[in-house]
């Protein structure tokens, strides 16, 4: 994993932003199709702000999330009403080009649901993801089953998290790894201590993450 350290936010987020476009461009030129993983959380958030501004053709984009908390179906909590908020509202893009969790049903009848939207879906292009101070990341917490077994389903259950609420959808350790390319998103001070520990290799869910073709962590050390 490559660590990226930044202390002014202009930089950080251009860095980011610039990196997303780079993927982006690369994917639609090759296959015609660029698919992206949105994480939830305040860093990426500020991230999907930004993403509006690129120049890119957003029909060739397809979203998905890498993990969902249980809320009803238009909660403010929820990760995909965040997305919504910061980006997938201010773009043109149609409804089929967005794939959320359903976890208002549920997280074990969410997760069936979403395994059967991904099991039609290829590698993806781009995991965007968050990382907690304990060294979760999406909805995988330590000390939980992480789903890294060959014949993990794409996404899983949570009933036990401990950064509320308790039952989310997440996906796997598995299929997070089927991703091209992965990008974590972190920023402020609580998290030097965990970022230290990921540089140093450790056995945290967030030190499992490994993309296919380059695993990228841009950490803007201030408070946004
Ligand atoms: C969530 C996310 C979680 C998040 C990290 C980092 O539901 O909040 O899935 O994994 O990305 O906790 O969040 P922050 O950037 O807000 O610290």
């Amino acid at each position: 994993m490559d660590i990226l350290e930044y202390q002014i936010r202009q930089s950080f987020h251009s860095a980011v932003c610039g990196l997303i476009h780079e993927i982006a461009e690369t994917s639609i030129n090759k296959k015609g199709v660029f698919r992206i993983v949105l994480a939830g959380g305040d860093t990426p958030a500020a991230i999907y702000h930004r993403m509006r501004e690129l120049e890119t053709d957003w029909t060739k984009w397809f979203f998905y999330f890498s993990d969902e908390r249980c809320y009803s179906e238009n909660s403010g909590k929820l990760n995909f009403k965040m997305a919504k908020d910061s980006l997938l509202d201010h773009i043109p893009i149609s409804d089929h080009q967005v794939y959320r969790i359903e976890t208002y049903l549920g997280a074990n009848e969410a997760a069936t649901l979403y395994n059967s939207v991904l099991n039609e879906v290829n590698s993806f292009d781009l995991m965007l993801l968050g990382l907690g101070e304990d060294g979760h990341t999406a909805s995988l917490f330590p000390g939980n089953d992480l789903g890294e077994s060959v014949s993990a389903p794409s996404a899983i259950p949570v009933f036990n998290s401990p950064k509320p609420p308790t039952d989310r959808v997440s996906l796997s350790m598995r299929r997070i790894n089927d991703s091209e390319n992965v990008i974590f998103l972190v920023s402020g001070e609580s998290k030097r201590l965990i970022v230290e520990k990921l540089k140093s290799g450790s056995e945290l869910p967030a030190a499992k993450v490994k993309g296919k073709i380059s695993t990228k962590l841009f950490y803007l050390t201030e408070n946004q």
